[in-house]
């Protein structure tokens, strides 16, 4: 489903490729054996081990949701928003109406946001995901805090009912909130970590009450699953992850991830922080910059041409499109664009990216394309499995481990400091 062609890309780093063979054969045995990192690798099975309970259950809560909500608040941040927020903007079109409308919040601490979002709700229907794997996350803990409240003033007892939290099978404050107020819960799997938790309920509440088919997801998923346990030369997931790695070990520190479809945004926003809290520990991993063009073209684009040589691009090419429009005469011609009569707007977008491949490629910018279909729930699922695999696979080969996130500490500590939390 995802074609990796690196033409242009120098052929001496193309030719080291197949040197990572034994060792990328080796980290995925141990990986699927569960041999390496056995905590945090539950979401390598779950494309084959969904169970159909679940599904089912999902299926249910979005059903209820949509016969009593105008609004789905979904509360988290991070791995516990990216995932369905991507999903969401990917699949479902650039201006329908949703049946539910699904909102985020407790991704910022903006007061105007909050409050904005108070006087946007105050006469709709809604209902609330809170989603927090540790559960003691401030940012959704302070948001989940604020519009529970709000629930409650509205709808009294009947509040509690309109609550769902998806949260640790066991531990961490909002698992006891929720076992005491009586919400109904979804486990996130003890060995599945935030960045890794797309096919979990962190990703598929949102999706299923946003009307997205949770179980074409998983048919994508699965083909992900089959084509990334495969060889390294058949294998582009991996051949993905090897060559970001030939890049880093080659001066290389930053990675421009761009498309020509502005619904890749939140994918590249989740993409981001898989890969940059899976690699960037240690001095290590590439930094990513995601870009949309053709509109970043016209702010970006200058840097990238013929800025530092630091960088490399990856292009997601959608290779067929769902809309197309055809270009008309006009007589008159005032604005001289007759020259573009018969062609399609795509073929126009297309013509944008070759040139700007050609430019890039000639300013000292490697490119490497993935080639993939428009996007529908099935290639959303395999995009999810395929990056998941490969950031696990380059952050393994670059020697760090994928499954923690040191940094993210050392603001929390100084700003509970700052805010005078308790230290016990
Ligand atoms: O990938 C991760 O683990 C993090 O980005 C978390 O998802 C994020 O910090 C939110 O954590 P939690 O779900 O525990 O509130």
């Amino acid at each position: 489903m995802i074609k990796i062609d690196l033409n242009n890309v120098d052929k001496k780093y193309v030719d080291l490729i197949p040197t990572y063979q034994e060792k990328v054969s080796e980290i995925n045995k141990k990986l699927h054996a569960k041999e390496i990192h056995s905590d945090w690798t539950g979401w390598l099975d779950l494309p084959n081990q969904v169970e159909e309970d679940l599904l089912s259950r999902v299926e249910a809560t979005a059903k209820r949701i949509k016969e009593n909500s105008d609004v789905l608040l979904v509360i988290g941040i991070g791995g516990s928003y990216l995932g369905g927020a991507a999903a969401i903007e990917m699949l479902n079109g650039y201006f329908r109406k949703q049946e539910v409308e699904v909102i985020f919040a407790g991704q910022n601490i903006s007061s105007q946001y909050v409050s904005e979002l108070k006087d946007y709700l105050a006469d709709k229907d809604f209902s609330i995901n809170v989603i927090s794997k540790s559960g003691t996350t401030l940012e959704p803990a302070l948001a989940f805090r604020i519009f529970k409240e709000m629930l409650e003033e509205k709808y009294g007892e009947d509040a509690n009912d309109r609550i769902i939290a998806s949260t640790d099978p066991v531990d961490g404050a909002l698992r006891g909130l929720s076992s005491i107020m009586g919400y109904e819960t979804y486990s996130i799997p003890k060995n599945v970590g935030g960045r890794y938790s797309v096919l979990t309920p962190v990703g598929l509440i949102p999706m299923a009450v946003a009307g997205i088919d949770i179980r074409k997801v998983f048919t994508g998923a699965k083909k992900a699953f089959a084509d990334t346990s495969k060889e390294l030369s058949e294998n582009v997931a991996y051949q993905y992850a090897v060559i970001r790695d030939i890049f880093f070990n080659n001066d290389k520190s930053i990675e421009v991830v761009a498309g020509y479809e502005p619904k890749l945004r939140m994918f590249f926003e989740w993409q981001k922080q898989l890969y940059m809290e899976s690699e960037g520990k240690d001095g290590q991993g590439l930094f990513i910059a995601s870009c949309n063009f053709s509109t970043d073209l016209h702010s970006l684009g200058q840097y990238i041409q013929d800025g530092p040589r630091h960088m490399i691009e990856t292009v997601f090419n959608l290779t067929s499109v769902a809309a197309d429009i055809e270009i008309k005469a006009d007589e008159r011609n005032l604005d001289g664009l007759n020259y573009l009569v018969g062609k399609n707007v795509s073929e126009v977008n297309e013509k944008a990216m070759l040139g700007t491949l050609q430019a890039h490629v000639d300013g000292g910018v490697p490119n490497i394309i993935l080639n993939m279909p428009d996007i529908n729930e099935e290639v959303f699922g395999y995009m999810v499995y395929f990056f998941m695999k490969s950031c696990a696979m380059s952050s393994i080969l670059l020697d760090v481990n994928p499954f923690n996130q040191p940094g993210v500490e050392d603001y929390k500590k100084n700003m509970f400091a700052l805010l005078g939390k308790p230290t016990k």
